[in-house]
């Protein structure tokens, strides 16, 4: 979460120095003409150019309907499938262009012509209509790094059934929740796959969900290998998706004809309360959205190959490694596995085997690369035109290093800031019209128009460096629709607070992205971070309430808060306080009950950076925990404002108890 005291903005805002976007990366940039921001300026028809680049079977009558905001519709009346446009329509110029390149963590290697993705999406989606798939109905997909999950997400995306990808690294747990959480009847899992050298028994995960949902969804198996791996079990209540295939092969199943505004998937993402919120994202305006960005932002043709290391269980690998990418019928290369293995050169290693020309990844990535060396890199023959990062703020010594070691002082880097709510980027420098700055974003994508809030809803001034609420204040086609079966949580989450809720005049609605930004003198903006109790930890979102009411089912526990703690290689991580139930002692056992509550209710990659025992939480008078004084705490700041405390001595008797652990 984003301190916003003055001395860490002015830190931050540090004078940094232009870099010109090279001369042999503009004369062949998909946008090089400044006009493109004019056109987009025509709101909303500047959209049109991204809905464009999309085969419609129905074109639409509206490009937006605005009368019932903030239920904005897009593409009225249009009609279209996304798998078609993903895979059928390259067909005719491009049937034997790679449409994947799959790396395994073993060393395996598969490649997917775009005739052969189109031959296994209709297999897929066959098998899945013989099982009782139809349009509507949501099928969960718990897979990880592996082809079978680009290929079930086009084959749900082929029937009109909008699916719901669950990252694979969140718990048994965490999977029941969404299934639960989203009426899905369906779940598509794998018996496992590598990580580290590591078969994960990764079906496990599903056979434990099915025993803690509250629905009874079938279970359909992919399998890592020809055969189900031998130290997996897979239950004979299962549907193993081989034989369905086998059953289906050469199969063609039409796509169905969708309306633009029927949902294409759902995601789950974490918000300020327990539950996770499904983010619904349209057919039309989402893929005309991640496309027209993959275009113009991520500068990608179809004769590159494009590598975006981010995971699809997460939505910049929604739309950033199979949406935006595949509708432009480019070449995506896809790694199982992790960047160090089973050596910390595997990256440069894939990026020289099949000689990527634009590269996406996080600033947690590219700290990591920093602190194992320049040295991983050499002897590398990699060269990339454009590079990216995403997910987080980038410190302007992280950027620098990315732009010399692996962009090469040659490429570009474009910092892009959105979120699972924006379908798509909004707020990026279009690489060949601005010139970048290390630690900015940039500039509004074209067409977006953000502000800067005061807390009370006054825009602060303008390019004024003034720290404040990033908002939007106008619709856009990538936007979510709702949250998935509750219109007011997704009112109360996004509009309320910056809103005028009685009115229907779209001026009125102001989208709040719970992100604290400034936009300096040269227009350019600058994010901060997260302002409420959302942490970003190595680029995944993750709210504290869920890792508190994670700590809470550990009996012993009477009390709980997380706080973020600044890291500089992960960005944030979690810290956990806890108050134990009277006459339990603090002990190993009980830090490690707490631990594995979190990795059970959530997945490994929640696990808290430290668990204090302390002997009360700061709290105002009305019982609200202040988390904001147990960051300072976690961070080694000066203690902000105590005198609203029902018990002001209590954030020092904490610092007391955690320096004395
Ligand atoms: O805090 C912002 C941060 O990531 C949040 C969105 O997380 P998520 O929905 O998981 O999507 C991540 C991938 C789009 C934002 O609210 N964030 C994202 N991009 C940036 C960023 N913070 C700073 N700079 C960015 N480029």
């Amino acid at each position: 979460m984003a301190s916003n005291d003055e001395s860490t903005i002015e830190a931050r805002l540090a004078e940094q120095e232009y870099f010109r976007p090279p001369t042999k990366f503009v004369g062949q940039a998909n946008v090089s003409d400044p006009a493109v921001y004019d056109r987009f300026a025509e709101f909303p028809a500047g959209f049109e150019e991204y809905a464009d680049l999309l085969d419609w079977d129905a074109h639409w009558d509206e490009l937006l309907d605005d009368s019932n905001p903030p239920f904005y519709e897009w593409f009225v009346g249009g009609e279209l499938n996304a798998s078609y446009n993903c895979v059928d329509r390259h067909l005719d110029d491009g049937k034997n262009r790679t449409a994947l390149r799959w790396e395994g963590e073993d060393g395996e290697q598969r490649n997917l012509s775009y005739q052969d993705l189109y031959r296994e999406v209709n297999a897929m989606a066959a098998a899945l209509r013989d099982v009782g798939v139809d349009e509507g109905d949501v099928v969960t997909i718990h897979l990880p790094m592996v082809p079978a999950l680009p290929i079930t997400m086009l084959a749900c995306a082929r029937l009109g059934a909008p699916h719901s990808v669950v990252f694979a690294g969140f718990s048994a747990n965490a999977l029941a929740e969404r299934v639960d959480s989203a009426d899905s009847e369906y779940v598509v899992t794998i018996d496992g796959y590598y990580r580290r050298g590591d078969f994960l028994p990764h079906i496990e995960k599903a056979d434990e969900a099915l025993r803690e949902a509250a629905g009874d969804p079938q279970v359909l198996a992919w399998t890592r290998h020809e055969e189900p791996h031998d130290s997996v079990a897979v239950s004979d209540d299962y549907t193993m998706v081989a034989d369905l295939l086998d059953e289906h092969a050469g199969e063609r199943v039409a796509p169905v004809s969708r309306d633009a505004e029927d949902p294409l998937f759902l995601m789950y993402t974490s918000g300020t309360t327990g539950q996770p919120k499904g983010c619904q994202h349209r057919t039309g305006g989402y893929l005309a959205y991640a496309a027209g960005t993959s275009k113009y932002v991520l500068d990608i043709k179809p004769e590159d190959t494009y590598w975006c290391s981010a995971d699809i269980g997460w939505i910049t690998g929604h739309s950033y490694i199979v949406y935006g990418p595949l509708a432009l019928g480019t070449t995506s290369v896809m790694y199982e596995g992790t960047p160090d293995h089973p050596h910390r050169s595997r990256m440069w290693e894939i990026a020289e085997r099949y000689d990527v020309d634009v590269f996406h990844t996080s600033p947690t990535a590219v700290r990591m690369f920093m602190k194992w060396g320049a040295e991983h890199l050499e002897g590398y023959d990699f060269d990339f035109r454009h590079l990216t990062t995403v997910g987080e703020p980038i410190q302007p010594e992280a950027w620098l290093w990315y732009y010399e070691h692996v962009g090469g002082e040659d490429a570009v880097i474009v910092d892009t800031w959105w979120q699972t709510e924006t379908g798509g980027h909004l707020i990026t420098n279009l690489p060949a019209l601005d010139d970048m700055k290390p630690g900015s974003a940039g500039r509004p994508a074209p067409g977006i128009e953000p502000a800067i809030l005061d807390d009370e809803g006054e825009p602060v001034d303008p390019e004024s460096g003034e720290a404040g609420n990033l908002v939007i204040t106008r619709p856009w086609p990538g936007m979510l629709q709702t949250v998935y079966g509750d219109d007011e949580r997704f009112i109360e989450e996004y509009w309320e607070r910056f809103s005028d809720t009685d009115s229907d005049d779209p001026d009125d609605w102001i989208y709040e992205a719970g992100d604290g930004a400034v936009q300096g003198p040269d227009g350019y903006y600058r994010v901060l971070g997260r302002l409420d109790d959302v942490m970003n930890v190595a680029g995944h979102r993750l709210g504290t309430m869920e890792l508190e009411s994670a700590v809470s089912e550990v009996e012993a526990v009477a009390e709980a808060a997380v706080a973020a703690r600044e890291d500089s290689e992960k960005g944030e991580v979690p810290d956990v306080y806890v108050v134990l139930r009277t006459g339990v002692e603090e002990s190993e056992s009980v830090r490690e009950d707490i631990v594995t509550a979190i990795e059970e209710e959530i997945g490994k990659f929640a696990r808290p950076n430290e668990v204090a025992f302390v002997g009360d939480l700061p709290k105002t008078r009305s019982g609200k925990i202040m988390r904001r004084l147990l960051e300072d705490i976690s961070n080694d700041a000066e203690l902000g404002d105590t005198t609203t405390l029902r018990d002001p001595s209590v954030p020092e008797q904490i610092r007391e108890q955690v320096g004395a652990d």
